[in-house]
């Protein structure tokens, strides 16, 4: 827990979230649009920090910085926040009672500037990847607001489909299964992505 390791992709580095990170990341979350767009609820920064402790704690969640590589300063450092390269999250809550290998999630690119350069789907896809082969993960749900066409785009071009409505929060859920083929797709996708 907290000890994961970064995740270099072609275009994004994921870190860990970490204490550094928090200014900024609370700094994005006074943007009302934003909150909107994640369903979240406005917090000092006092409670951002706690929220960050919490989610490191929580053996169910896995979150993920996104950093920008082009706006990395020098070289990237293992174990270095690179606060000037944070450009958004990544995380996945596994938190379906009923089934140990559902993840929900989420994605956003807070920096206006760093949207539609194919950050979002890469480091979803890295976080899918992650996910697979470090929880054994075979369903992926993603609840996204009927008006967040972006969200909503990126996720059907990874093949998540329509589960559910929810009328009440308008809200959509999309779910994708794991299976043989999928995986090859991820694969094939993920490419020259994965290092290992
Ligand atoms: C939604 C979000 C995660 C997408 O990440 P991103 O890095 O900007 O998206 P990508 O560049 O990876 O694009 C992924 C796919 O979605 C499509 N897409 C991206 N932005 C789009 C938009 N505004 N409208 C329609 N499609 C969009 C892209 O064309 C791409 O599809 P492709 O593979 O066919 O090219 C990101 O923009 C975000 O977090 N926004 C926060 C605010 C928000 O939710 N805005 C939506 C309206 S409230």
């Amino acid at each position: 827990m907290g000890m994961e390791a970064s995740l270099e992709g072609e275009r994004v580095v994921l870190v860990p979230y970490t204490a550094a990170h928090v200014p900024k990341y609370h700094e994005w979350m006074q943007d009302p649009a934003l909150l909107a767009a994640t369903g979240s609820e406005p917090l000092s920064l006092d409670q951002e920090f706690q929220m960050q402790r919490s989610w490191t704690l929580d053996p169910l969640k896995q979150t993920f910085i996104i950093l920008d590589k082009e706006m990395v300063d020098g070289k990237f450092v293992q174990g270095d926040p690179h606060v000037e390269a944070m450009v958004g999250d990544v995380n996945i809550y596994m938190n379906d009672l009923d089934d140990p290998q559902m993840a929900e999630i989420e994605i956003m690119i807070a920096e206006p500037k760093s949207r539609g350069k194919g950050l979002g789907k890469e480091s979803v896809l890295m976080m899918m990847a992650f996910a697979i082969k470090n929880f054994g993960i075979h369903t992926f749900r993603a609840k996204i607001g009927e008006s967040n066409r972006a969200s909503l785009h990126l996720f059907q071009k990874l093949g998540f489909v329509e589960s559910s409505y929810s009328e009440i929060f308008k809200e959509v859920t999309l779910e994708l299964d794991v299976t043989k083929t999928k995986l090859e797709e991820l694969r094939s996708l993920l490419g020259d992505v994965n290092h290992e």
